[in-house]
């Protein structure tokens, strides 16, 4: 089934293997799926949801990308880059008042040509209510919106990951290599989503663990079954099942706030591997990576690097992200 797709990403991304960490860490095999290089600007893994989103927009002649998100918004950006690339205005819609400094991300949207409404509402939670609101607005205006809530965590939205899955595998192959235990961070739930759709499609059998960072973890695999068996059933695949989403509480004092652990995972994977991890996602991923590797977690294991790269230089120069 050909899907409306837009090429954003540079596919597929590197599977490389991580033998200084294994050494740090006294465990592996240990591999690095590098989707912090998915190389559309700093976009890291939001690259693969906007080449379908876009793809519908333009599918549905859309003149008006609508999205949301806090200000440390990596998909805010990379919505803001990707539709301007393919020839559609973007409003963002952001909680509270501009940062000031702005944040990289709210900077990078606006020199895009982002149109970029602050204070919609009070805090994060609302903002997909404001999505369709503000989307409703335009089209009492003439327009022809396509709005996406939060992270772009729709069935459309979880297509690219579930390519990704099938991706992996290929790589996998390729190594000669049968993951047992695969990680990644989890915010909206999109990208997990995609990934359980395209690994019980593809029919593979390794343990896939979210980190969820900014959700209760009960609620998120609720989200992300429903997520997945949507995306399943507009792919035309085997349906996922509640054994197959696997998400933990990650939040610790809360979303980009980083633990004493995270801060030892972000320095472990900059040292031993020159990986950039953000408080928000990646550093909290590696902590449940590590974790899970010391209470006996299946080898080979895959850490999917998800991207979060200016929150991770802004945190190490103590600016605002
Ligand atoms: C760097 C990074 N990693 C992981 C995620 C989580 O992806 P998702 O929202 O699809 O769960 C995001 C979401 O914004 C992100 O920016």
């Amino acid at each position: 089934m050909t899907l409306p797709r837009v090429e954003l990403a540079l596919l597929p991304t590197p599977l490389v293997r991580a033998r200084r960490l294994e050494t740090a860490l006294g465990a592996g095999p240990i591999f690095l799926k590098r989707d912090d290089l998915t190389g559309f600007g700093i976009s890291g893994n939001k690259a693969r949801p906007l080449e379908f989103l876009l793809g519908a927009a333009l599918a549905e002649e859309a003149d008006v990308f609508v999205a949301a998100g806090s200000p440390s918004s990596n998909f805010c950006a990379a919505a803001a880059m990707a539709a301007r690339v393919v020839g559609l205005d973007c409003h963002l819609l952001f909680p509270g008042e501009m940062p000031s400094p702005p944040s990289p991300n709210v900077e990078l949207a606006r020199v895009a040509g982002a149109h970029l409404v602050f204070d919609v509402v009070e805090t994060r939670d609302l903002l997909d209510d404001a999505v369709v609101e503000h989307a409703r607005s335009l089209r009492a205006e003439g327009r022809r919106p396509y709005a996406v809530p939060r992270g772009g965590a729709t069935t459309t939205g979880v297509l690219g990951y579930a390519n990704a899955a099938r991706e992996l595998a290929e790589q996998c192959r390729a190594h000669e290599v049968a993951p047992r235990t695969v990680v990644v961070a989890t915010g909206s739930g999109g990208t997990q989503a995609g990934l359980v759709a395209g690994q019980v499609g593809c029919g593979l059998r390794w343990r896939l663990v979210g980190a969820s960072v900014s959700r209760p973890a009960q609620g998120m695999t609720d989200r992300i079954l429903r997520l997945s068996r949507a995306g399943a059933a507009a792919l035309g695949l085997e349906e996922p099942t509640a054994d197959h989403v696997d998400v933990r509480d990650c939040r610790g004092a809360g979303f980009g706030v980083a633990s004493a652990e995270d801060r030892i995972s972000a320095r472990l994977a900059l040292a031993h591997e020159g990986l950039l991890l953000d408080d928000y996602y990646g550093a909290k991923a590696m902590t449940l990576l590590r974790t899970l590797l010391t209470a006996g977690a299946e080898t080979p294991a895959v850490f999917w690097h998800t991207g979060g790269v200016a929150a991770a230089l802004t945190a190490l120069t103590g600016a605002a992200s």
